[in-house]
């Protein structure tokens, strides 16, 4: 597994509720620009979308409290700010694996973006059969009196990864993790066909592109 950590104090400064949501809102709303500007220049440039879709989302109170209930931490801004690093999320989804590096890449180029923590699920999956590459990164928004440094959490895979995710988070959620063991076997197997057939589309992707550089 492929850990990397640096940087100090993101979020210092932060004292209300509605400010702390406020600004990971802001951060939330401007790696999306990002994302959306990278993938029009990439448009632009080689006539190809590496990004299908992109979800954002804000993490709920209730599970935003759970979640540091679980790390048996006090429910304080500071330990929110502190210890969840996803309260702001962005899911980034692409067509072709490869695309998934691609896209790292270019997050990490930006100067205004510091990774804190990446997880590379592509090379790594989890024992599930989960894949999927986590950035934790932070960018700085700008208020009026001070810059804050605000973490997001972005998940990058590809549509048939997400398929996955998807059905196999629902069926944690409705066994609260303890499906049975029939079940969970039959999503590894569902697993290993989606990185399967994420490379069979890759392959016939790049064949298509040879060919039609033959004939230009
Ligand atoms: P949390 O799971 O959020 O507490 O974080 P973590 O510290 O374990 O980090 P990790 O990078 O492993 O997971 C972060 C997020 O990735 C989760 O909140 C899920 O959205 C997603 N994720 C991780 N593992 C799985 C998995 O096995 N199945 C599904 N469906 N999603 C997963
Ligand atoms: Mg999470």
């Amino acid at each position: 597994m492929e850990f990397m950590q640096n940087g100090q104090n993101p979020g210092e400064g932060i004292e209300s509720w509605n400010e702390v949501m406020l600004v990971y809102n802001a951060a939330l709303k401007q790696v999306q620009t990002k994302m959306e500007i990278l993938n029009d220049e990439f448009q632009h440039v080689h006539q190809y979308n590496p990004i299908e879709h992109i979800k954002a989302r804000i993490k709920t109170p209730e599970s935003i409290v759970k979640k540091l209930k679980r790390a048996g931490k006090e429910s304080t801004i500071q330990n929110m700010i502190e210890y969840v690093n996803d309260i702001a999320g962005i899911r980034v989804i692409c067509s072709f694996s490869s695309d998934i590096y691609r896209i790292a890449a270019m997050i990490k180029e930006q100067k205004d973006i510091k990774v804190l923590l990446t997880k590379d699920y592509i090379t790594y999956p989890k024992a599930s059969g989960y894949r999927s590459y986590h950035m934790i990164v932070t960018v700085p928004v700008y208020l009026s009196d001070r810059i804050v440094d605000t973490k997001v959490e972005i998940q990058i895979r590809t549509v048939a990864q997400d398929f996955w995710a998807s059905l196999e988070h629902k069926i944690h959620y409705k066994f609260e993790g303890e499906a049975p063991e029939h079940i969970r076997s039959e999503l590894v197997e569902c697993a290993r066909m989606v990185s399967d057939l994420d490379a069979r589309m890759l392959a016939l992707n790049e064949e298509i592109l040879e060919l039609s550089k033959q004939e230009a």
